[in-house]
């Protein structure tokens, strides 16, 4: 019996693999894939840009889908769409700042409208009182100051005639027979070709594009899947078009290689660093500041400076990038909130970013003592202690004896003396391989202050 569950098992692993070498949507090894992803994993830090007509609702960029918005209705948005005050320079400007490395746009979101012109819908940028091309200008900036340049296209569509309807539409229903008489008109055949043609006009308009995020697929009844987004082919397209672009994972061709580059934890801390088949997987968590991705105006659950650094710390102490959302007002200007984010993450990142570019989980003979994160770099094969919790001068690191040459603070390269346990109580709880780091008894002014190893 045992032999044969053996058997059934190794032969599904097989045809499992072989489904895996098969299904192949770019050829590429997977050092190619690492080299093409290098500059990702060593920037760590980017910004999202959630900004389209919902800024004007100033309520949540589903505002169409949660008060069942009609086209009608929510046109007035289109026809006001006014930034007046957008100066993609000054936004370049702070990304950077604040330690960014790329950033994410939203190109289209689920509303439908496109912040791009486009030859396929006169719903466009082009078309509002605004009438310049707002994607074209951002690019531009931002690739000026030296930032990666990505662009988010959502796949959901709440605007487009012949996109069906399905459970998270704005005028979502509840039976089969309700869905078949909404879509009876409606050919997502014809959507397919849009969303193709729109991703190839984006990928073809604005030079070379470093990311493209592509908003979601949710599978099952009255849902989508890629079959109804044609993601192989899209996929394929994309990959020739960009040979160089980094793709998220979210047009439902996980099972593909080349069918997504890296997985996107949404407003989620992971536990440990996610894997596929027992592989760990390259992975950037997208977060908001607030609860909301557009500008919402209402919203107050600001996350504080500690808790934005923890969320990058923590990404890369676990081999991950941050994603940090800014959703701009229709004016074109951020919150003063996030403005003062922004500059507080970059008056850490300017003593600290040593600690984060380039960096990654530490190996696993290094065991974070209470309260910290640690990251590693493995070119300079230094390891980074964040102390989350300023401990009382005697820092014990367990087991770190025979692995440290050198210790000091990032922020002033002041060093810290490592010294051997002594006393009665420690010695107690110590063996002869621990040391004792001699931090200041007063807290450096650095809102997460780290230790900098030099390792042997
Ligand atoms: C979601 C939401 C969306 C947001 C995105 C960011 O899928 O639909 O509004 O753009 O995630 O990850």
């Amino acid at each position: 019996m045992k032999q044969l569950l053996l058997f059934v098992l190794l032969m599904a692993f097989c045809g499992q693999s072989l489904i895996a070498q098969e299904k192949k949507i770019w050829n590429e090894t997977q050092e190619e894939k690492e080299q093409r992803m290098a500059w990702w994993t060593e920037a760590r830090f980017g910004m999202f840009i959630h900004w389209g007509l919902y800024a004007q609702a100033a309520r949540h960029e589903w505002v169409k889908k949660r008060e069942r918005i009609s086209d009608e209705e929510y046109q007035k948005y289109f026809e006001m769409f006014n930034p007046d005050l957008f100066d993609p320079t000054d936004w370049a400007k702070k990304a950077k700042a604040a330690g960014m490395k790329y950033a994410v746009i939203t190109s289209k979101h689920h509303e439908g409208f496109n912040m791009f012109a486009s030859e396929y819908t006169d719903y466009n940028i082009m078309n509002t009182p605004y009438g310049k091309d707002i994607i074209k200008e951002w690019v531009e900036a931002f690739r000026d100051e030296g930032l990666g340049v990505g662009f988010y296209y959502s796949l959901i569509d709440w605007h487009h005639p012949e996109y069906t309807i399905d459970r998270i539409h704005p005028q979502s229903a509840g039976t089969q027979e309700e869905y078949n008489e909404l879509n009876k008109d409606r050919d997502m055949g014809v959507y397919r070709e849009y969303l193709k043609n729109q991703v190839r006009e984006i990928l073809t308009n604005y030079g070379k594009i470093d990311i493209l995020w592509l908003d979601y697929s949710f599978p099952g009844q009255f849902g989508k899947d890629h079959e109804d987004w044609g993601s192989i082919e899209l996929l394929k397209m994309v990959r020739e078009l960009q040979p160089e672009i980094l793709v998220n994972d979210r047009a439902d061709v996980k099972d593909y290689w080349g069918g997504w580059d890296f997985t996107t934890p949404e407003q989620f801390k992971v536990q440990k660093w996610p894997e596929e088949n027992g592989v760990r997987i390259p992975w950037e968590t997208c977060q908001t500041f607030s609860g909301s991705w557009g500008y919402y105006r209402d919203e107050h659950t600001w996350k504080d400076k500690k808790q934005l650094l923890v969320l990058l710390i923590e990404s890369v102490s676990k081999g991950g990038n941050l994603l940090l959302n800014v959703g701009p007002t229709a004016r074109g200007t951020f919150d003063h909130r996030a403005d003062k984010a922004l500059v507080e993450m970059g008056e850490w990142m300017k003593f600290n970013s040593r600690s984060v570019y380039g960096c990654t989980q530490a190996p696993d003979e290094f065991v974070a003592p209470d309260n910290t994160l640690l990251t590693y770099n493995p070119l300079t094969n230094r390891l980074y202690v964040h102390l989350l919790d300023y401990p009382m001068k005697n820092f014990l690191m367990k087991d770190f004896g025979d692995k440290v040459k050198y210790a000091q603070f990032l922020h002033d390269a002041s060093e810290i003396q490592i010294g051997k346990p002594y006393g009665h109580w420690i010695k107690q709880e110590t063996g002869e391989n621990d040391i004792n780091l001699l931090l200041p008894v007063n807290k450096p002014n650095i809102e997460i202050p780290v230790v900098e190893l030099f390792l042997n």
